[in-house]
């Protein structure tokens, strides 16, 4: 089916900031640090697979002055982050040319979010707060967080009104599930709340829980939600592959942005595939050859280290993404396995090097990639599911440092 590009405004308003194509990157923790920021932000500006000059990750490369997209990192836990966590301060280091600045917040105690919330706008450390309420993981809703937390409306509440206060003039958005399962659907409640709340705008998962990764997105629940809360915008996310899918979800749905995850994972070129289309350049798809993908490995491979501050960790961090980065293209699974163990850029370029770099853009590598699976049961608190308005049970110790979606 041909592209068509969307009729309707799609500048994304969040609080102060003007997104000009409105797309953005869905935190994944583990993912989205500011290394993979970087990559995104780099192709979503229009600077293409130009080697190394061509990733000097500086200004915006647009021209125009403004953002073209929203690239939102990975899950912050709020006590981690009260309590200045080694690591939790590195998580939220951006780089120096990164605007807005976008940190995702994972909490459940209102208290601590609230105290996260204002330490981040009085020290000045982001531009835009989103708060987690997808994590399906069990550690997480086993205590009744992420996708667990929507179901209690007075804890939702509660949360929201502490983080919308505290964060003083910086918009803070939500993202969320359908709900737990089918039987305990909350995005529209919670969307209510999240009006009445303050809160800027709102993402939603078309999945619940229970399906984690499993089935399609559904679409639909994106549009009821769009309906129900006209007043703010509501970001679809679920299942976009390819920019014609980013167009005819807005389509479809209404939904005034989208909320991109798997599809850029070994991928971040689909930004600049992004963006055209929302420009009305639905024919400019990025179909880089293995030696442009390459060179892209190497690079990302090379900003973890530079972010870590040690170049073998960050050629160990990025070994999770290679298989991601060779999807579809003709490599053999003993290189493959050696490219995923390598510990130095040398051994990452030379490896890479023995590959046959002339390959075009596989068919294969399109379509979907990342975790797929899903249908479990969702792991909650005892009696969680009794009262949807009652929030006893629910304090600090469930504010872990853990991360997922
Ligand atoms: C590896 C991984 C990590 C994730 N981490 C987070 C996270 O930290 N916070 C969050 O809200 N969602 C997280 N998610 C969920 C994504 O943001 C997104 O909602 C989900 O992948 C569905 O979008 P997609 O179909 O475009 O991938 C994660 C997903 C993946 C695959």
């Amino acid at each position: 089916m041909p592209t068509t590009a969307p009729t309707k405004n799609t500048t994304l308003q969040i609080g102060p900031h003007t997104v000009r194509t409105p797309v953005v990157l869905a935190p994944m923790a583990g993912i989205t640090n500011a290394p993979f920021r970087t990559l995104c932000r780099h192709f979503a500006e229009g600077a293409g697979f130009a080697g190394d000059e061509g990733f000097a990750g500086g200004e915006a490369k647009g021209g125009d002055g403004g953002f073209k997209a929203l690239f939102v990192s990975e899950m912050i836990t709020t006590r981690a982050l009260v309590e200045r966590n080694e690591k939790t301060m590195q998580l939220i280091h951006f780089d120096a040319t990164e605007k807005p600045r976008s940190i995702q917040l994972y909490g459940v105690d209102p208290a601590t979010v609230g105290k996260a919330v204002r330490m981040i706008a009085e020290e000045g450390l982001a531009d835009h707060i989103d708060l987690n309420f997808g994590c399906p993981v069990p550690k997480v809703t086993r205590k009744g967080g992420g996708s667990a937390l929507p179901y209690k409306r007075h804890l939702l509440r509660a949360i929201l009104r502490e983080a919308v206060s505290g964060a003083g003039d910086l918009p803070v958005t939500m993202k969320m599930r359908k709900g737990i399962d089918d039987d305990h659907i909350t995005y529209l409640d919670a969307g209510r709340i999240a009006v009445e709340e303050g809160v800027t705008a709102i993402a939603l998962h078309g999945r619940t829980a229970a399906q984690h990764y499993g089935g399609t997105a559904d679409w639909e629940a994106i549009a009821r939600l769009k309906e129900h809360v006209p007043e703010i915008p509501v970001l679809g996310n679920g299942d976009i592959w390819s920019a014609e899918d980013a167009l005819r979800m807005v389509r479809e749905t209404g939904c005034d942005g989208v909320v991109v995850g798997r599809g850029c994972l070994g991928r971040p070129w689909l930004f600049a595939d992004l963006v055209a289309a929302f420009e009305g350049r639905t024919e400019d798809i990025a179909r880089p050859s293995l030696r442009e993908v390459a060179d892209v490995m190497l690079r990302h491979a090379g900003l973890l280290g530079e972010w870590i501050g040690d170049e073998s960790k960050g050629v160990v961090d990025f070994r999770k993404h290679v298989a991601w980065y060779l999807k579809g293209f003709a490599v053999g699974s003993e290189m493959r396995r050696r490219l995923a163990i390598t510990s130095s850029l040398a051994e990452l370029r030379a490896g890479l090097d023995e590959l046959d770099l002339d390959q075009p853009w596989p068919a294969g590598a399109d379509g979907p990639r990342g975790r797929t699976s899903g249908n479990n049961r969702v792991v909650l608190p005892d009696g969680w599911l009794k009262d949807p308005y009652d929030c006893a049970g629910v304090g600090e110790d469930a504010e872990l440092d853990t991360s997922g979606g």
